[in-house]
């Protein structure tokens, strides 16, 4: 059996925000949720976050509270003493025990499962991960035997000259033996330069302990402020677009695109610089996305075009064509071969195949039908002030430049509706409908004006 407890409490003072350290985002997830997530291969049966500051909002921000267990520090005396209060709570646990820092937000699945393996098959009381940095300053150093045995942990600020030699780093991700680490858990002394409890001393107490290298040393980068934020971002994304290219995605200029590793994307997608992919976004097979777009929360078909365009929590099918300058949002559902143009605004709306809607419009809790053509300029007015309202469009409608539909109203299918027109009305289908005042002609308008004004000239 496998628990893990991840680090939490801390406020991260040097990142010199009101959020807790552990709640800034990196690709589109928070760094603990990311710790979190990094667990799955190992299967824990619990999962135990250490909060303090700022507890509530830190638990607040999880995906899936109900599998978690939260575990107060009301004091952070240092990590010694966080993992400490796991006491009452894993009493009788029998198993092995990940301790994660919450502020490593790129440790990879593999490497857990890798230091659970080498934990078991060694029968260790612990294991540590540990890395080689050229620039190890801030970080716990490691000493060791030949054989990866760890004599003793020493941080950075109590270390001497000789000490500070020393490459090898403590990533702040470990595997206990709970039973063993419990036992020695009340012995922590505060005897160190910050005068906390540090989980690092139990290693004098515990025997065999044995370090493992990470591979990648990025794995362990601890984030402590914003440039170090900022660098996890570069090594995530670098990550992620590679992966993609290797499954055959064509990027173009990618230092200049974003995307979250939450997005799925098909072979043959072709990125364009200065795109944007976030959240639970899927782009199908020969997409082609960009110059210039942001797709968040979106499912997108294949072989579709979006140029310069903003498509949030909604669906495009296979075939149409967006953008330039579309904004597609709040569950607007876009069926196949549809051409969604210029200028665009399409909200909670529901498109049926072979559509257009090309140029200069605003489309609101609205319901159209296949083959419609809307015309430029066409606006549905949804909201009366207190309450959005529904327009219902039918197959093969076409409506005219510049008409305004007030909602709630319906029109049914082939439906002509003529320019400008303000319609308030249902409309039975094959109808057309003007909804305009008639156009008059004043003949010789412009003499009798000239005449009228010469009156009043001195
Ligand atoms: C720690 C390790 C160091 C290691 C480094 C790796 C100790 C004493 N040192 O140092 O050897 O190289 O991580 O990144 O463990 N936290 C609490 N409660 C507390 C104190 C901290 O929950 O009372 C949490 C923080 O929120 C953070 C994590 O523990 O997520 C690590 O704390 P931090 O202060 O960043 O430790 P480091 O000094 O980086
Ligand atoms: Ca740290």
């Amino acid at each position: 059996m496998v628990a893990v407890a991840i680090l939490a409490a801390g406020k991260g003072t040097r990142m010199k925000s009101d959020l807790p350290k552990v709640l800034h985002t990196l690709g589109g997830r928070s760094l603990v949720q990311r710790v979190l997530d990094s667990c799955h291969l190992v299967t824990p049966s619990r999962k135990l976050i250490i909060i303090g500051y700022e507890g509530e909002q830190v638990k607040q921000s999880f995906e899936d509270i109900s599998s978690l267990e939260f575990v107060e520090q009301k004091e952070q005396l240092g990590t010694g003493h966080a993992i400490q209060q796991l006491l009452p709570h894993l009493q009788g646990f029998e198993g092995d025990l990940f301790v994660l820092n919450g502020d490593a937000p790129l440790l990879r699945p593999e490497t857990l499962d890798n230091l659970l393996q080498v934990h078991q098959k060694n029968n260790n009381a612990a294991t540590l991960l540990t890395a080689n940095l050229p620039n190890p300053k801030g970080y716990g150093r490691v000493f060791c035997d030949g054989n990866n045995q760890v004599n003793q942990i020493v941080e950075d600020r109590d270390c001497n000259a000789a000490q500070k030699q020393n490459h090898r780093v403590n990533g702040g991700i470990y595997c206990f033996n709970w039973s063993k680490l419990a036992e020695v858990l009340p012995k922590l002394s505060t005897n160190n330069d910050q005068k906390e409890y540090y989980l690092t001393e139990v290693m004098d107490y515990l025997n065999p302990v044995m370090a493992v290298d990470v591979e990648d040393y990025y794995e362990i980068n601890g984030i402590n402020n914003r440039q170090q934020l900022s660098e996890a971002n570069d090594i995530l994304q670098d990550r992620i677009k590679k992966a993609w290219m290797a499954a055959g995605v064509t990027m173009i200029d990618p230092s200049s695109i974003t995307i979250d590793d939450t997005v799925t994307l098909a072979p043959d997608v072709i990125l364009e610089p200065q795109t944007h992919l976030r959240g639970n976004t899927f782009i199908g097979a020969k997409s082609h996305i960009g110059p210039g777009s942001l797709i968040e929360n979106s499912t997108i078909g294949e072989q579709v075009k979006v140029l310069y365009s903003v498509i949030t929590d909604s669906e495009v099918a296979s075939n149409c064509q967006v953008g330039p300058y579309t904004h597609l949002r709040g569950e607007a559902k876009i069926a196949d071969s549809c051409r969604i143009g210029n200028f665009v605004e399409v909200k909670k709306t529901q498109i049926g195949n072979k559509s257009n809607v090309a140029h200069l419009s605003y489309l609101g809790d609205a319901v159209l039908g296949e083959r419609v053509n809307v015309g430029a300029g066409t606006i549905t007015a949804n909201y009366d002030g207190y309450k959005k309202h529904p327009t219902i469009i039918g197959d093969r409608t076409k409506t005219g430049a510049n008409s305004v539909f007030v909602a709630p109203v319906t029109l049914g299918e082939g439906v002509t509706v003529a320019a400008g027109s303000v319609v308030t009305h249902d409309v039975p289908s094959d109808a057309l409908v003007i909804a305009r005042q008639r156009q008059r002609i004043i003949e010789d308008w412009k003499a009798k004006i000239m005449k009228k004004q010469s009156q009043y000239k001195d």
